[in-house]
């Protein structure tokens, strides 16, 4: 084991502040190796972590979403007290259980249902801005760019408006109970938030049962479950009522504040983007490759094989490092360097790859997509505040500035000068 290798640490500042930059050492010199800080092989090339997504049998996802710090005995049994049981969903699934599964499960991400939740995404994203449009400064995370995409999520899995603000106070606990690494101390807090979230789950799955007629992913899991009981299972619904949330809200909050904070710091490339709006979607494409929400996410070895030429025995744990692969220069020329018109910048692996790849990836892009028309249009001399050191959320795989400041001259307002 190589010096660096045995000093990786996903949970310390230079993986939090670029994990891309932070590997490069592994691309370049060791691109498959075994970190005994968290006990996972970790894979930085792109042809080798998208070979790894590709095969979802040989490497299996089922530990997607499993604690990656141990849990005290204490934080153990506070979970127990709320008979917490979260299971499989999609994410995590193995074969052949998953494809089923996913099959009957993706109607509501179709093109054409999307749709459906166009004018609802700008109508919040308007709302939001208004509010603080005429101030001056914001931090945009807190403004904005978490709310936003938490209340979509909600609008998307079917919550009741009412259960919309208490689903809302639980839903970062699960990412730090899942990929990060809470003080003993703090491990018990977590795990109460965690256990009450669990209840609350399941208490709006229950109400949702009584009338599963309405929109949202959730009650049309719960008609399909009438036909399909056993694709469809109880312990799939509550759990995915509660990580269904995660994967919706946190990928995309943190997408959107990397992307703001991306394209300001390349003012050139935000002026160009506001003097031509077709230039969006592929600045929202770059900005996921370039600076992506997911960091790494992980699959489990099912049978002794290897990758990038090292042997890795049947057992082991694989953290793959999507945010390292997706600036490999082997795949992406110059890919240190942002660059909207990049031809292949889809071909990134924030959104993972294969069987399992995202399912709301398409809902993720139009949110981003509308965020940044919004601002672009109505906000085009926002700029950083200068000097603001960014901070983040310590853990292997979610990826996004705590906080994004920006300022403007209101008086500069294109509204206000062209009502
Ligand atoms: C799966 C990333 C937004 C729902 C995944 C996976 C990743 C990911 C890395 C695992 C892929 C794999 O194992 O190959 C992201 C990012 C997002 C985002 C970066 C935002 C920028 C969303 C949204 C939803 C969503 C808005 C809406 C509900 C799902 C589901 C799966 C998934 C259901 C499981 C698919 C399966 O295993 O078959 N996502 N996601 N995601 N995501 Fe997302």
């Amino acid at each position: 084991m190589s010096a660096r290798a045995a000093a990786f640490d996903p949970f310390g500042g230079a993986y939090q502040v670029d994990p891309a930059a932070s590997l490069r050492w592994s691309r370049d010199e060791e691109p498959v190796f075994y970190s005994p800080e968290i006990g996972y092989w970790v894979v930085t090339r792109y042809e080798d972590v998208k070979a790894v997504f590709r095969d979802n049998i040989l490497f299996s996802p089922s530990i997607a979403l499993e604690k990656i710090t141990p849990v005290s005995d204490e934080a153990t049994a506070t979970l127990a007290k709320y008979d917490y049981a979260m299971a499989r969903t999609l994410v995590n699934e193995d074969e052949p259980a998953h494809m089923p599964r996913r099959r009957v499960l993706m109607d509501p991400f179709t093109p054409k249902e999307l749709v459906h939740h166009e004018p609802m995404v700008r109508r919040l994203t308007r709302e939001y801005v208004d509010r603080f449009v005429d101030t001056g400064r914001v931090d945009l995370v807190d403004e904005m760019l978490w709310e936003v995409p938490l209340t979509v999520a909600l609008h998307f899995l079917g919550v009741p408006e009412e259960d919309m603000d208490t689903m809302r106070e639980y839903s970062i606990a699960h990412t730090v109970n899942t990929w990060g690494r809470p003080a003993p101390e703090e491990q018990v807090a977590v795990a109460e938030a965690v256990g009450k979230f669990w209840q609350y789950a399941g208490q709006v799955l229950e109400k949702m049962r009584q009338d599963p007629s309405g929109h949202g992913w959730m009650p049309y899991g719960i008609r399909v479950q009438k036909e399909q009981p056993d694709v469809v299972t109880d312990s799939y619904l509550h759990s995915m009522m509660m990580a269904g949330i995660v994967a919706a809200h946190e990928t995309t909050a943190n997408a959107s504040a990397n992307a703001f904070r991306l394209l300001l710091e390349n003012r050139s490339v935000w002026e160009e983007i506001c003097a031509d709006p077709s230039l969006i979607s592929g600045a929202v494409e770059e900005c996921l490759r370039h600076s992506g929400s997911v960091a790494a996410w992980r699959r489990l070895v099912t049978a002794d094989t290897t990758i990038g030429g090292v042997d890795i025995p049947a057992g082991s744990k694989l953290l793959i490092a999507t945010s390292s692969a997706n600036r490999d220069d082997r795949h992406f020329e110059g890919a240190d360097d942002f660059d909207i018109r990049r031809e292949n910048s889809s071909d990134h692996l924030t959104f993972g790859f294969g069987g399992h790849q995202c399912l709301g990836k398409n809902l993720a892009r139009m949110e981003m997509q509308i965020f940044l028309e919004e601002l672009t249009t109505r906000l085009p001399h926002l700029e950083l505040v200068p000097d603001q050191e960014f901070t983040y959320l310590p853990n292997t795989s979610f990826r996004g500035p705590d906080h994004v400041w920006v300022q403007w001259d209101p008086a500069a307002n294109p509204e206000r000068r062209n009502p």
